[in-house]
């Protein structure tokens, strides 16, 4: 089969479409022929370097892909074959014509929902929903949401005052991600390329606090937004670190402020984030989320997605689709 082969870490170019044999499925596995395979923000860390990718390349790369169930190994059910579903890896695997996973890791595709959009709020919609949960918003608040026009950001946006929010500023790099945060639903927007943008902030809040911040850009920003929250309300949601370093903050700024961080990573909030696939993916199919695509490109343009991700062009997901007929 042909699949793009992390040859080793550095930039787009380690990406190489080779043909490598078939995965193996093993008892209780099911094999998926691939149709729609997101490329994620986080694989461009992993490629480079910047995240330890656990394993010595050369490796098939990629997380996630929806396809269609194309053989079942022993003791996992045939009438999974034919099933529409999409899969998340353990990190490995999934830019190829056919990925292997065990039967009871993969997620049904609603009737209604194409394998494109299923791949594109696999990820970055099942983060959302528990981020908003999370949250516990009351109706009256405001909100700040970073980098809130793609990705996590951009559906966090679209959801926020379903969830509660009664305010949503959004940060975001240049103009055509404001123009599209404004349509997700952000009442104000703020240019995070701007290197005074807290203080911007501070002057669109005249005053008024806010409740919760969705902090993914982290580093020396996280500190410098404690004095525009709402003391003892105030809660920081730390889901990412785009900035290079998670949000540099101590506990003598959370407690001295009456403030709450809780941090949205590690394993057992990647479980949360791994159950809330179905939903996410439901809330797709029926309309209640708007699965944001840039476009949908031939495998082999693989290291061409990174490199545009890179540039944070894109206003929504790369979706690599196999040629199954070549
Ligand atoms: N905790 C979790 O469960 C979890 C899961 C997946 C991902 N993540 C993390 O969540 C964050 C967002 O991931 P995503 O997949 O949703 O990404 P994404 O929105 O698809 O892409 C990243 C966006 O971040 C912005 N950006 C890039 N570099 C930046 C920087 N230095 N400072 C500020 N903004 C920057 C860009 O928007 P602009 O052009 O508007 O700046 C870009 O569109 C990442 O840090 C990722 O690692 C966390």
């Amino acid at each position: 089969m042909k699949a793009i082969v992390m040859t080793g870490t550095g930039g787009p170019e380690v990406l190489v479409l080779q043909e490598v044999p078939a995965p193996q499925i093993g008892p209780g596995d099911v094999m998926i022929r691939a149709e729609a395979i997101p490329v994620l923000f986080p694989e461009t860390k992993l490629r480079s370097g910047e995240f330890p990718l656990g394993v010595e390349p050369p490796l098939v790369f990629g997380f996630q892909a929806a396809g269609v169930v194309s053989e079942v190994g022993a003791d996992a059910d045939p009438a999974l074959i034919g099933r529409r579903v999409t899969v998340a890896t353990m990190g490995f695997g999934s830019y190829a014509e056919f990925v292997s996973a065990p039967a009871d890791s993969v997620n049904p595709i609603p009737d209604g929902l194409s394998a494109t959009d299923a791949a594109a709020v696999l990820m970055s919609g099942s983060v959302a929903l528990p981020l908003l949960e999370t949250a516990r918003l009351t109706g009256t608040e405001t909100v700040l949401i970073e980098a809130a026009a793609t990705g996590i950001g951009g559906y966090l946006t679209q959801l926020a005052k379903e969830y509660g929010a009664a305010r949503v500023i959004a940060t975001v790099g240049g103009p055509a991600k404001a123009e599209q945060a404004r349509k997700l639903g952000a009442d104000v927007v703020i240019d995070h390329n701007d290197p005074e943008w807290p203080t911007r902030l501070r002057e669109t809040l005249s005053g008024t606090t806010l409740d919760v911040v969705f902090d993914s850009i982290g580093g020396t920003t996280a500190l410098d937004l404690l004095d525009t929250m709402t003391p003892v309300q105030g809660r920081m949601l730390s889901y990412g670190w785009l900035s290079g370093a998670p949000a540099q903050l101590t506990a003598t700024d959370l407690i001295t402020r009456g403030l709450t961080l809780t941090g949205c990573a590690g394993p057992d909030w990647l479980a949360r984030v791994a159950d809330a696939r179905t939903a996410a993916l439901e809330r797709a199919a029926a309309g209640g989320l708007n699965p944001l695509v840039e476009a949908v490109l031939p495998l082999d343009q693989a290291a061409h997605a990174h490199r545009l991700i890179e540039e944070r062009a894109p206003l929504g997901k790369f979706i690599l689709r196999p040629d199954h007929s070549a």
